[in-house]
């Protein structure tokens, strides 16, 4: 496979900072006082044995977990005390490790659940002002139809998301995190499961999303990814970040090895 991904660009600021993040559960600590960064203009990736505490962290910086310890910031925000939804109006998308659409609703219906702050999500409005309802309704619905497009997934449009495949489902939550145009992109696996033929589509649309201006921080064990995507990794084993570094440097690390070869998960 050929490189396709891009050095970072220098002194700029982080759109996301994580200092000292710590998640107990119980005595247990799936997070254990890790600090990272990714800077706007990077692709940053996120490895680790299974367990290490990578989809715990991403659920922090979310919002779906609270951290036991810890500060997170976007954009320069402080926001670990911040709810989901309000990290999502700092410019925060995310897609899960497994994809989780709407079966029964149209790929369409799906990507349009990403919008935020349409005013048809509110009550007022409907009966106030439903031409300009009906105008936001029509625009979200071309932009929804233009990432399906994005994604190749488009002659689909109008299918319920059940029948998609697992490759296309991790593409549909590509699409429908994109809708509210987030400053940073958190990807939960995006190639697992993946079929060679779209594991193309997905790395190129990956590398074509940062390249028109967000950030991403993306979570794989498949390294051939990792290495075509990011320029600088972070390593996590059982909850501890473990090291940092270009994906060829990081690979040979024996720490790293160690970790994965030992299990340090178990
Ligand atoms: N809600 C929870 N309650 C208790 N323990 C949890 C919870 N969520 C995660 N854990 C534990 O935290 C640890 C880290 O899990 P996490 O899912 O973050 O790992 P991961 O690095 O994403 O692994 P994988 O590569 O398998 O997806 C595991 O030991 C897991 O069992
Ligand atoms: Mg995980």
């Amino acid at each position: 496979m050929k490189p396709i991904r891009k050095e970072p660009p220098t002194g700029v600021r982080p759109a996301l900072s994580a200092k000292s993040l710590v998640k107990r559960f119980g005595g247990v600590a799936a997070v254990d006082d890790v600090t990272i960064d990714v800077g706007y203009g990077e692709v940053v990736g996120l490895i680790g044995p299974n367990g290490a505490g990578k989809t715990t962290l991403f659920d922090l910086i979310a919002g779906e977990l609270k951290p036991t310890s810890g500060r997170i910031w976007l954009d320069g925000a402080a926001v670990e005390s911040a709810p989901a939804d309000s990290r999502l109006a700092h410019g925060l998308g995310r897609t899960f490790q497994i994809p989780r659409p709407f079966p029964g609703m149209t790929l369409i219906e799906n990507v349009m659940l990403g919008a935020q702050g349409q005013s048809g999500e509110r009550i007022w409005p409907n009966w106030i002002a439903p031409r300009q309802v009906a105008r936001e309704e029509r625009a979200c619905r071309d932009k929804a139809m233009d990432l399906l497009a994005f994604v190749k997934l488009d002659r689909l449009a109008r299918e319920p998301a059940r029948i998609l495949s697992g490759g296309e489902r991790k593409l549909l939550e590509l699409a429908r995190a994109l809708m509210a145009e987030p400053m940073l992109l958190l990807l939960d696996e995006p190639a697992a499961g993946v079929n060679p033929s779209l594991l193309e589509v997905i790395l190129e649309r990956i590398v074509e999303i940062n390249r028109r201006g967000p950030a991403v921080l993306v979570i794989e064990h498949n390294m051939d990814v990792i290495v075509r995507l990011c320029v600088r990794v972070f390593v996590m084993a059982a909850g501890k970040l473990l090291c940092e570094g270009k994906p060829e440097a990081v690979v040979r690390d024996p720490r790293v090895i160690e970790a994965y070869l030992g299990g340090a998960s178990a």
